[in-house]
């Protein structure tokens, strides 16, 4: 569902601006994890575009990504990589960092988390090590 009373989430959270600065205020602290740093290339500008394109249409903005790179089919470009739960739950932690980090109010926050939860969960493609 990306319409809240005629608004997509997109407009809600203020659009463009506010995409930019997330996938900014993201990206340094997965880098910085220990589990999700060594996955990324250490040029990391061209994913936090894509990040951005893909985003902007995930949360009901324009078709950014799908317009460059056709359908996202995130799980699949997912695959290359282990994905963990522990590593999931990483990368929705520095989301949630990111969010807060840029002064997004809680609500707002929890119901954004709460949408990426069911991706990052379904990207999982490998078993936690014990
Ligand atoms: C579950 C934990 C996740 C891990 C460990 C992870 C890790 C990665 C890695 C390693 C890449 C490739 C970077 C490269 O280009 O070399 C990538 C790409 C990407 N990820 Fe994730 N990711 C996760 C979850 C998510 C979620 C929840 C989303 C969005 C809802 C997402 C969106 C993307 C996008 C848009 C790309 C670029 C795809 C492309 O190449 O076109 N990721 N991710």
């Amino acid at each position: 569902m990306s319409e809240t009373n005629g608004n997509t989430v997109y407009d809600l959270m203020g659009g463009a601006p506010t995409i930019r600065r997330l996938v900014e205020a993201f990206y340094p602290k997965v880098q910085a994890h220990p589990l999700l740093g060594p996955l990324f290339p250490e040029d990391i500008h061209p994913v936090m575009d894509k990040q951005y394109l893909f985003l902007t249409q995930f949360f009901g903005g324009p078709q950014l990504y799908s317009d460059q790179y056709g359908h996202p089919m995130m799980r699949a470009r997912h695959m290359p990589f282990l994905i963990t739960r522990e590593r999931a739950d990483a990368w929705l932690g520095c989301m949630s960092e990111a969010m807060g980090e840029i002064g997004m109010p809680d609500d707002l926050k929890r119901f954004l988390l709460e949408r990426l939860q069911g991706p990052a969960y379904h990207f999982i493609n490998t078993p936690d090590e014990d």
